[in-house]
């Protein structure tokens, strides 16, 4: 089932040339998708088109049939979408649990449901009630993706985007976590969007494109172009 439809994105900086230019695609529920491109083609700034933190110069971008561009904006960046950084931006002082019921304050959630909820969601990352009390510095890199990944749930989004979620970690620790990724879509339907310039993620995922750069002068591959 479609989600998220692109339709002819074009995105630039302030006064400078297109990042992006005329993007088309439209992702579906229950499948994993990586975009791969080298550094600079625009992989970042798709994402945070996708995540509504900002808007297309031009095209229009569909939730669920809705334009984005019309929809409230706090709710379908709190409600809709899940974010997960390579950097994580945990608050490591906190602990894993803490992490994740602070992300819920303002669902208008008693504290138990919160506490609740939280635990729930470290279980679906398989981090059990031991780590869950740990404080996030002391947790592995690995470990603490999972918990941005649980934080990233709390509002059960339909949408879960991640930025080289995987960038800091180990070949071992990746596939870890890419085996929450593939669950969360295969078992859960959730639409995941991954931003990776990892081949071994790449090779987990349902469907694999490539950002062409338009900062290149020289042609690129143009099979599997996001287009
Ligand atoms: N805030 C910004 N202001 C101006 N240019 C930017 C900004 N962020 C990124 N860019 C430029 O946009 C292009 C794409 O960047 P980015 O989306 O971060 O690429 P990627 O994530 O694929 O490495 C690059 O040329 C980068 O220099
Ligand atoms: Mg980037």
């Amino acid at each position: 089932m479609s989600i998220l439809k692109l339709e002819n994105i074009s995105y630039s900086y302030d006064g400078r040339g297109k990042v992006l230019e005329n993007l088309g695609y439209t992702f579906e529920k229950g499948k994993v998708y990586a975009i791969v491109g080298r550094s600079g083609a625009g992989k970042t700034t798709l994402l945070s088109l996708l995540s509504g933190l900002s808007s297309p110069t031009e095209g229009k971008i569909y939730f669920d049939g809705k334009d984005v561009g019309k929809i409230d904006r706090y709710q379908y960046r709190s409600r809709y979408v899940g974010v997960v950084f390579q950097q994580y931006n945990l608050l490591p002082h906190l602990t894993a649990a803490e992490n994740v019921e602070l992300s819920m304050r303002a669902s208008g959630k008693k504290i138990a449901a919160r506490r609740a909820r939280a635990a729930e969601l470290l279980e679906k990352v398989d981090l059990d009630g031991t780590l869950a009390k740990r404080r996030v510095l002391k947790l592995s890199g690995g470990e603490q993706q999972r918990v941005a990944i649980a934080r990233a749930l709390s509002f059960d989004p339909e949408i879960i985007l991640a930025d080289e979620p995987t960038g800091n970690l180990d070949l071992t620790t990746q596939d870890e976590v890419m085996d929450i990724f593939a669950r969360l879509a295969h078992e859960e339907g959730k639409c995941v969007i991954i931003v990776s310039h990892s081949p071994e993620v790449a090779a987990r995922a349902d469907e694999v494109y490539e950002l062409a750069s338009l900062r290149k002068k020289e042609a690129r591959p143009r099979q599997n172009r996001l287009m």
